[in-house]
């Protein structure tokens, strides 16, 4: 866990933007992969906030993550598009078979699954997303594919 003077570093330059916070969460996300514990008490500190305000923010935005995540992450979508083409009984069998629940990650670090609500790759659901590259009418199989080549 980062010393409160590496995220207080990693914050100082963007205390005079209007609206620092997200643009702060932000900026320690890309240092450590996800937002430390130790960043709340600090960012309360400096933003002259409460700290549940802070965590209020952190769980409010699915783009953070408050614990390290897998080396790959896998985002299926659950918006009503993909959901009406089967995406949930998609969703609920490649959880199955990593073997973890929503925001998870397996036991050997490879992979954490996140919803994610549309892709806007609505005409060709079920989407997911590994990594940041978007996959259409995808099922459990390819998926299980495509994660085994990301390695
Ligand atoms: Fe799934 Fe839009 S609803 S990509």
């Amino acid at each position: 866990s980062p010393a409160p003077e590496e995220i207080r570093d990693v914050i100082a330059p963007l205390t005079a933007l209007e609206g620092p916070l997200l643009p702060m969460l932000h900026a320690i996300q890309a240092v450590w992969g996800h937002v430390p514990q130790a960043a709340v008490p600090v960012l309360a500190d400096v933003l002259n906030l409460g700290r549940a305000e802070v965590h209020g923010v952190i769980s409010f935005y699915h783009d953070f993550r408050d614990h390290p995540s897998g080396r790959h992450v896998l985002k299926i979508c659950r918006a009503e598009a993909c959901q009406s083409v089967g995406g949930t009984a998609m969703a609920d069998a490649v959880l199955a078979r990593l073997g973890v629940d929503w925001h998870g990650t397996t036991a050997d670090g490879a992979v954490t699954v996140e919803p994610v609500y549309c892709l806007g790759l609505c005409a060709c659901g079920p989407a997911a997303m590994i990594d940041g590259r978007v996959l259409g009418r995808v099922d459990a199989d390819r998926l299980a594919s495509e994660l085994e080549a990301a390695g």
